[in-house]
């Protein structure tokens, strides 16, 4: 239909070249294109995808597609794409027609996304929120968040493969992320806390639930003392209940940084299994205390091997002494089996014997 407007006037605009009504053509023309362009953009949505134009909403679902849609109409908002097979997110994936959009929520669970390029999410400056959750992510691009300078929640559970665990510092150490307020990492076999620095960020909310963390470091503790507003989920790994945990102990007993505190459980040693680290006692997680009963020990060594040294010292020196002892033992026995002997021989009835005595 626009073809048909442009064709028209074109040919209309070559006729009244020399009149007065050129003029007005063209103006003419040009408030028909105005008009109806945009108007016809408005109203495409992609295949297989439900616009809701007074939300902003585009939602699609279960394509066939193993790419994004390249035609999300321009006023969206909220894009949602949910159980399609996008393997891999491109760099630029979101770019509409080239030109930066203003979407603010991106949605990608549950579409098998492996790998995320570098600049993957280029041209989407006001975008708040992105979850990437329950994807197979096998690569994360160190460049993959670059670009989001407005994002404030990250969504990453249930979705890392162990090569992208690696990763994912890499990638979330970007500047970029400085507005970030809540990143999500349940249910990613985490064995630590997978950012290198936690200043870079504006983190409000840090949740770490269904991982493998067995312990946090001194260090990484004092880091989380820095950042008073920072709240940290933990509950749901297999916390190792030893005194390397001393520093982290009292962290979760002082600060109140960490909400599911009560739900922080020991995994080991098995004496406290399911024992709540915070409800453990000072001694349980007291490295000096266990330094102390270990020196303790040697020390006892020490003390019994000494005795022990001394009193065959005192052995040896007295052997003289003792063989003379010995010796007059062993006469005084003789004397007796003497005696014995000779009372024998004369009573060599045993019962009359018995008698006697
Ligand atoms: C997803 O796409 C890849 C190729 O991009 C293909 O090998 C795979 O079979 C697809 N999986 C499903 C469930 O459609
Ligand atoms: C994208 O640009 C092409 C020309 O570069 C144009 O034909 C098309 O209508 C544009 N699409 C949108 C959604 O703006
Ligand atoms: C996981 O991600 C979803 C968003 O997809 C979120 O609503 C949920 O609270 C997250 N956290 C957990 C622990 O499942
Ligand atoms: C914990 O995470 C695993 C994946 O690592 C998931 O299969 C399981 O359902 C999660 N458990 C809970 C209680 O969320
Ligand atoms: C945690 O501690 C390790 C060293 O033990 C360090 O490499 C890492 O950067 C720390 N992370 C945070 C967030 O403090
Ligand atoms: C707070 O932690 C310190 C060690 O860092 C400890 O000495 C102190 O007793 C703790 N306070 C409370 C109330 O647990």
């Amino acid at each position: 239909m626009r073809e048909k407007t442009w064709i028209f006037h074109s040919a209309d605009n070559a006729k009244c070249l020399f009149s007065l009504w050129n003029q007005w053509c063209l103006c003419y023309a040009a408030v028909v294109c105005l008009l109806f362009s945009p108007v016809r953009t408005d109203d495409a949505c992609p295949s297989s995808c439900v616009c809701a134009r007074d939300s902003g909403t585009v939602t699609c679902r279960d394509g066939e597609d193993a790419e994004v849609p390249g035609d999300i109409p321009v006023w969206t908002s909220t894009l949602i794409l949910k159980g399609r097979n996008i393997s891999t997110l491109q760099r630029g994936a979101f770019m509409i027609n080239g030109t930066e959009s203003d979407m603010t929520t991106l949605s990608l669970s549950y579409n098998g996304i492996q790998a995320i390029e570098p600049y993957a999410f280029l041209g989407l400056p006001r975008l708040h929120l992105l979850d990437l959750s329950h994807n197979q992510l096998e690569s994360i691009s160190a460049r993959a968040f670059h670009g989001l300078l407005e994002l404030r929640s990250l969504y990453l559970n249930d979705s890392l493969l162990p090569p992208a665990t690696m990763q994912l510092s890499n990638a979330l150490s970007t500047q970029s992320l400085h507005n970030l307020h809540r990143l999500e990492l349940a249910g990613n076999s985490l064995k630590s806390i997978p950012l290198m620095r936690l200043d870079i960020y504006n983190l409000h909310a840090l949740v770490l639930i269904n991982n493998s963390i067995e312990s946090i470091g001194p260090e990484n503790v004092t880091n989380l003392y820095q950042l008073r507003r920072i709240r940290v989920y933990l509950s749901l790994n297999p916390f190792r209940c030893n005194c390397e945990l001393e520093a982290f102990y009292y962290w979760l007993k002082n600060s109140s940084q960490c909400p599911d505190a009560q739900r922080v459980l020991c995994s080991e040693p098995e004496a406290k299994r399911g024992v709540p680290v915070e409800k453990l006692r000072r001694e349980d997680v007291d490295c000096m205390n266990e330094n102390l009963e270990a020196v303790s020990y040697v020390f006892l060594g020490i003390v019994l091997a000494l005795i022990g040294v001394v009193f065959l010292m005192v052995l040896y020196l007295n052997r003289g002494g003792i063989k003379r002892w010995l010796n007059n033992i062993r006469e005084a026995c003789r004397d007796q089996m003497e005696v014995y002997h000779y009372r024998y021989e004369q009573d060599s009835d045993p019962r009359l014997a018995n008698v006697a005595v």
